[in-house]
């Protein structure tokens, strides 16, 4: 059995590593039976059908077929933008920013090569229309994504794309340039899809956006970027198996969203910050951002009471961050946790010359001989250290290396503590009803048929008051 290749370092989540302002031993002893009870929970809910992201790394046909996909598909087609939004584009561009070479877009390539990806989430005209300008449309395959089928923003790019290459290549050219990822029954997207014969990846039914990366949603563009969605899938199921084990002293993902919910529901620490000191885990850092409050954020405990809980994360990146954030952490409120994720190894390194120059300044000299990389890694010190020194709550999140293995532990992870975090908090994790609300209510500020009462209750809503209009 290959080894685990991400560490969670808790000591400075506890009174081990910032005395009183962490639990002690015997605190955390206290926590172990509601943590036994939402893994419990979780657990049913998985035998039940009703929740499918723990499963999903033992599913190797589905990455075969991205894969074979990935492969036959036209080699002069070198760029790929997926249409989505939300968990339909955080996923597969955390995946790529983290497992693809940095620019990837800047570098050349020859037919039949991995492909750059480029992510329309926003519906920005200015930017959607220079996009739409600039591709050159028979070398693009457009990756549709929307779990529901029926998005919005996704729906109305699909339909402007669909016309343009409908007008420049002819339904038929076209065909070979759109492939969807949806629902394998409902929605829009699988009608139209239907009917214009594209090809489908399904996502499962019980596998919701922010929790569907290892699905097609974020395996496909991985394999058309030819990254390694084995190892990402083999290191999500090394992080599952540890994720199911009941017991809060081994079990990491279970630990984490303990100590996490302990620091936010015991100690008023409502702010989770996710600070990345590898540039290619931003992204992750952004996509947590939303899996955590999205799934956490609820205005109803799962026994219909009125809670209105979650915690607000934050995404970071060091060492940019810390000439932007830092003096709020560390002496602003003491109202945040901090999980600082990194690599044990960067992969490069870029050595900083020593010579006349750096010796002729004093204030130039310490840098003379060493790394970017270990610049990078004792800022990464420091700012743990700053935190720490102030007893501010910090968990290390190390990869061995950005590989896609560490990756898919990583996202496990991150995915089973949010999962756990639910029964903590008392709310159901895996539903959205205030997003589901924006929706509709964008349906009937746009006049969609079906909508009008919303519309008239939303026109009695108070307008401006000039008073406060200046
Ligand atoms: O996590 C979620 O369910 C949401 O954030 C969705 O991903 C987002 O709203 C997009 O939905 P869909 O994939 O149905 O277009």
């Amino acid at each position: 059995m290959a080894a685990n290749q991400l560490v969670f370092d808790a000591t400075a989540l506890t009174a081990a590593g910032i005395g009183a302002q962490g639990p002690d031993e015997h605190a955390i002893g206290g926590l172990v039976d509601a943590a036994r009870r939402a893994l419990e929970l979780t657990q049913a809910r998985r035998q039940r059908g009703e929740i499918g992201f723990l499963d999903l790394p033992d599913d190797r046909a589905t990455p075969r077929a991205c894969m074979d996909f990935a492969r036959g598909l036209d080699p002069t087609i070198d760029t790929v933008v997926t249409l989505g939004i939300g968990g339909s584009s955080l996923g597969p561009r955390a995946l790529y920013s983290a497992l693809a070479p940095a620019f990837d877009h800047l570098a050349s390539r020859s037919a039949g090569m991995p492909r750059r990806l480029f992510f329309a989430d926003n519906i920005d005209p200015v930017t959607f229309g220079t996009l739409l300008e600039r591709v050159p449309l028979e070398r693009v395959l457009w990756n549709v994504v929307t779990k529901s089928g029926g998005t919005a923003e996704t729906c109305a790019q699909l339909l402007i794309v669909l016309a343009e290459l409908d007008k420049k290549l002819g339904a038929d050219r076209g065909k070979r340039h759109i492939v969807c990822t949806t629902d394998p029954a409902k929605g829009a997207l699988r009608a139209v899809a239907t009917e214009r014969g594209y090809t489908t990846f399904d996502v499962p039914p019980n596998i919701g956006g922010r929790f569907s990366v290892l699905s097609p949603v974020g395996l496909l563009p991985a394999a058309l970027a030819g990254l390694d969605v084995m190892g990402l899938l083999d290191g999500a199921q090394r992080m599952r198996d540890r994720a199911l084990v009941p017991d809060l002293a081994t079990n990491p993902a279970l630990l984490l969203a303990t100590l996490l919910h302990h620091h936010h529901h015991v100690r008023g620490r409502a702010m989770t910050v996710m600070m990345a000191y590898v540039d290619g885990l931003y992204d992750t850092a952004d996509w947590f951002r939303q899996l955590w409050a999205e799934s956490l954020g609820k205005e109803k405990s799962t026994d219909g009471r009125v809670v209105n809980v979650g915690p607000t994360p934050i995404a970071a990146r060091g060492a940019t961050d810390q000439h932007s954030q830092l003096q709020l952490y560390a002496e602003g409120p003491d109202d945040k946790v901090y999980l600082f994720v990194s690599a044990a190894q960067r992969g490069s390194e870029v050595k900083i010359p020593g010579g006349a120059l750096a010796e002729s300044q004093p204030e130039l000299a310490y840098l003379a001989g060493h790394g970017l990389g270990e610049l990078l890694d004792a800022e990464l010190v420091g700012t743990t250290s700053s935190l720490v020194r102030r007893n501010r709550p910090v968990g290390r999140l190390t990869l061995s290396r950005v590989s896609a293995e560490a990756l898919g532990e990583l996202l496990m992870l991150l995915e089973a503590a949010t999962a756990f975090a639910g029964p903590l908090y008392g709310v159901d994790p895996f539903d959205q009803p205030g997003v589901e609300e924006a929706k509709r209510l964008a349906f009937a500020a746009l006049g969609r048929p079906g909508y009008e009462a919303l519309k008239l209750e939303m026109s009695k809503a108070p307008g401006p008051d000039p008073k406060y209009v200046l």
